[in-house]
């Protein structure tokens, strides 16, 4: 029987670029240029006039939150309003930044901020608007640009999830002020951790490379462990190794000592930490195997949304499981980084669907807005965090490996093809 795996690393070179990213590094002049080359070929996709490549998503918020505090200095502790479901590390960002966040319910549906509560949060002391495209599905940009510029707020995109997303004919990443990106290891592509900020404001962009000029470099040392980490990982999580070999000791994990391995990744989330352990360059290295992937992002992008429709297609109707909704089905592409459901009794239906060779993951954003002591105050964010499981739709895959997967499926949820 195939198993399928939900999470891979994100790496797409072949020899040649391999053999490319070897000569340029050993050649020694792959350098500065690598990085600028990297730069402008990333505002080019995304459709920036700048893009500043970093060593995280993080750093780059870091930097657009820096450029920003500049912009409002009379406003008395500025807010940034944000979707309650959202990455642990974002709101530790935003008050280490100087900036409070304002939590406002996600959209149970659609699983990004609830644009209905937005205008309503907003008052004098409201500097920005942070989107959330939460695991790749775009929010309503127009929308929330409409608000923005109605009461003069900036907008930020947090496009983590998605390189390739599109609203309203442009992708996400160019709205607004600016926007951050990921390369960690099972994003889209990935440079063996990594980010860019984007931008068409001149200004923000001379402040980010200024700033990003007086960081250290990320360490060759921390480079070489990410790059072997995220090779073996790279390795055990690709389909036919999985199938045949990972599965078994994932599968005894998981029976054995599932809850605790939960309990030690929740451990890590509650705790963001510093931003004195993400502000760095990233290397020429990291660059150049960033630069190798950018030409595969559309064929990678093409593939996920057709499993993810084939997905879609064989899970409607069926009961008890609700994949994420588009926003406007017309105009914004969801890139599916992620399949995510929502089902009751998580870790049931994780469980068994182990039992049939699927692998699952729990959905990584959660209820950020949670008060110890008035209770799960974001209701919707609450249930999403309780609820939100993702599913395998990956492009390492085939589209004959996500039929066999669908029929798996249906058979156990239920739905049309059963
Ligand atoms: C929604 C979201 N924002 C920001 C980040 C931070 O990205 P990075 O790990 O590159 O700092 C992540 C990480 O996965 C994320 O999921």
């Amino acid at each position: 029987m195939k198993r399928f795996v939900s999470d891979t690393v994100g790496l797409y070179l072949d020899r040649r670029d391999t053999a490319s990213i070897v000569k340029g590094c050993l050649s020694g002049r792959a350098g500065k240029d690598a990085v600028a080359k990297y730069e402008q070929a990333l505002a080019g996709y995304i459709g920036t006039g700048y893009a500043v490549a970093v060593s995280s998503a993080r750093c780059a918020f870091y930097l657009i939150l820096g450029y920003m505090r500049t912009l409002c200095p009379g406003k008395y502790r500025p807010e940034i309003i944000l979707s309650a479901y959202n990455f642990y590390a974002i709101p530790s960002i935003i008050e280490e930044c100087g900036f409070v966040p304002r939590f406002i319910d996600a959209d149970y549906r659609t699983l990004n901020l609830d644009h209905g509560v937005l205008e309503k949060n907003i008052n004098e002391n409201t500097a920005a608007v942070l989107a959330t495209h939460a695991y790749g599905n775009p929010c309503d940009m127009g929308r929330i640009e409409e608000v923005a510029a109605e009461k003069g707020l900036f907008v930020i995109e947090d496009c983590a999830h998605a390189l390739g997303a599109e609203c309203g004919g442009r992708k996400v990443g160019s709205f607004g002020l600016g926007s951050f990106f990921s390369f960690g290891f099972s994003k889209l592509i990935t440079t063996f951790q990594g980010g860019v900020l984007a931008t068409n404001d001149r200004k923000l962009y001379e402040y980010a490379k200024a700033e990003t000029g007086g960081m250290k470099r990320t360490s060759a040392f921390s480079v070489l462990k990410n790059t072997a980490v995220g090779l073996a990982a790279g390795l055990f999580t690709s389909p036919a190794v999985f199938s045949a070999f990972t599965f078994y000791p994932w599968y005894f994990l998981n029976r054995c000592i599932g809850r605790f391995v939960d309990r030690a990744v929740k451990g890590r989330t509650d705790d963001p930490g510093s931003s004195e352990t993400f502000r760095r360059r990233i290397t020429p290295f990291q660059a150049l195997v960033g630069y190798m992937q950018l030409g595969k992002i559309d064929e990678i992008v093409r593939k996920r949304i057709t499993y993810s429709r084939m997905l879609d297609a064989a899970l409607a109707g069926a009961e008890g499981v609700s994949p994420a909704e588009s926003v406007r089905e017309e105009d914004c592409m969801n890139i599916y980084l992620y399949y995510a459901v929502k089902v009751k009794e998580k870790s049931k239906v994780r469980r068994e669907l182990l039992d049939r060779g699927i692998d699952s993951r729990e959905g990584y954003l959660k209820n950020c807005g949670f008060n110890e002591e008035t209770g799960p105050v974001f209701e919707n964010a609450s249930r999403l965090e309780e609820e939100v499981i993702m599913l395998p739709n990956h492009s390492k895959y085939g589209e004959k490996d996500i039929l066999d997967l669908t029929v798996r499926l249906t058979g156990f949820f239920g739905g049309p093809g059963r």
